[in-house]
């Protein structure tokens, strides 16, 4: 044959791959299917590399496991795996019952293109309580969307009732659990018929890979998921897919750590003389503390807290101020991270007066004791601003 044809042919597949900790990393976009018949049986073979390899399957697995699903589907960033948990199951005239604490894109998914596709969001009180959300939710609803803690202000629902409620209603409930990471909470477990959470902040836990889940136990909302995938098109890099379980295995470790230092910080901030508040639901006395105690296992690192009234300016310098927080809209990363909450809360329905400026930050891995000495630094410098 000439150099062409076998240059082609040359360096395919190995014979066996030898046995590694993790799984192999395998690319593909064209799968080769042993013959004839098994081109259209879709039964038995993967028939296109879209639907995932050796790493995509790994991870779905290990994140049934963590999550106690039947199945999980994988999305290229948590945003997708949200408004793809909706798109597969949602239908034009259906009501969808949203959080008004959710992640703000994914209240822009609702208002616009879920809009545009004749589907009405209502935004909820997100303390609303379970027995007055799901009485008042009209025939139409299909969907109640929670996510608890809300990641900004911190407030909860009772996932497990409101779950409960609406089962009786034929209403599917869903929990962008990224706070739980589902490893402290575990919304199956609570009667939530889709777990969907934002892999790029504590699974992946470096702040360099986007990806998103949702897992079901039900076979037919399985199924529907997976078909939206597939109807959608979505795929996920297999290199990606790898450091996401390599994320996994050190999740527990990494979060024990993150909730430990966030907590400590957060005691430390409550004694401040420049703090009105600590909105965090681990601390004894906080509004969701029993409800949080109830239901999960341990904290992660991302909490908020509330300065006493100043004008921008002095929030601005408090923020510019810190050292060793980035400044920077995420989370669950190795890194610790601060932001300014008002400007985000301006798009709730119901509006909340916390007292003062609303600052979340997010508790990284470094030491907690230095954290704190860069939190008083700064703190001093927006006693100074604010005069
Ligand atoms: C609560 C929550 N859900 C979902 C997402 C979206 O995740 P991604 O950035 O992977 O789209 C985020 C991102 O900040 C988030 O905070």
């Amino acid at each position: 044959m000439a150099d062409e044809t076998r240059l082609i042919r040359a360096g395919g597949a190995p014979r066996a791959l030898a046995k590694t900790v993790g799984p192999p990393i395998q690319k593909g976009s064209t799968v080769l299917l042993p013959d004839a018949a098994a081109l259209y049986d879709d039964e038995h073979y993967v028939t296109y590399g879209r639907q995932g390899l050796s790493a995509h399957d790994a991870l779905r697995e290990a994140l049934a496991v963590l999550e106690g699903a039947v199945g999980v589907s994988l999305y290229p960033s948590g945003l997708a795996a949200l408004t793809g948990a909706m798109l597969a199951v949602l239908k034009t005239g259906d009501e969808v019952l949203v959080t008004d604490a959710i992640y703000k894109p994914t209240r822009r998914f609702c208002d616009h293109l879920l809009k545009r596709f004749g589907v009405k969001t209502t935004y909820f009180d997100p303390r609303t309580a379970p027995q007055a959300l799901v009485a008042g939710a009209s025939d139409k609803v299909r969907m109640i969307v929670m996510e608890s803690p809300g990641s900004l202000s911190l407030e909860m629902q009772d996932m497990a009732q409101v779950a409960a409620l609406a089962k009786d209603r034929k209403i599917l409930t869903v929990a962008d659990n990224t706070w739980g990471a589902g490893l402290l909470y575990k919304p199956l477990d609570h009667g939530v018929d889709l777990s969907v959470q934002a892999l790029t902040k504590y699974v992946g836990g470096h702040s360099d890979v986007f990806m998103g889940s949702a897992a079901a136990r039900d076979p037919a909302l399985v199924r529907a998921l997976t078909d939206g995938v597939h109807h959608m098109g979505w795929s996920v890099a297999p290199e990606d897919a790898y450091q996401m379980l390599r994320g996994l295995r050190t999740l527990p470790l990494r979060l024990a750590r993150h909730g430990e230092s966030g907590l400590a910080i957060a005691r430390g901030l409550a004694v401040q003389p420049e703090v009105a508040s600590v909105i965090h639901p681990a601390l004894p006395g906080a509004a969701d503390h029993e409800l949080w105690a109830r239901d999960y296992s341990g904290p992660c690192g991302l909490f908020s807290f509330v300065l006493k009234p100043g004008p921008e300016a002095a929030v601005e310098a408090f923020l510019d101020a810190l050292e060793l927080f980035g400044l920077g809209f995420s989370w669950g990363g190795f890194e610790s991270l601060a932001i300014h909450c008002d400007p985000q809360l301006k798009t709730r329905k119901f509006k909340r007066d916390y007292g003062g400026p609303l600052i979340r930050l997010h508790i990284g891995l470094e030491d907690p004791q230095d954290l704190m000495a860069d939190l008083r630094a700064a703190l001093s410098v927006y006693a100074r601003a604010v005069g």
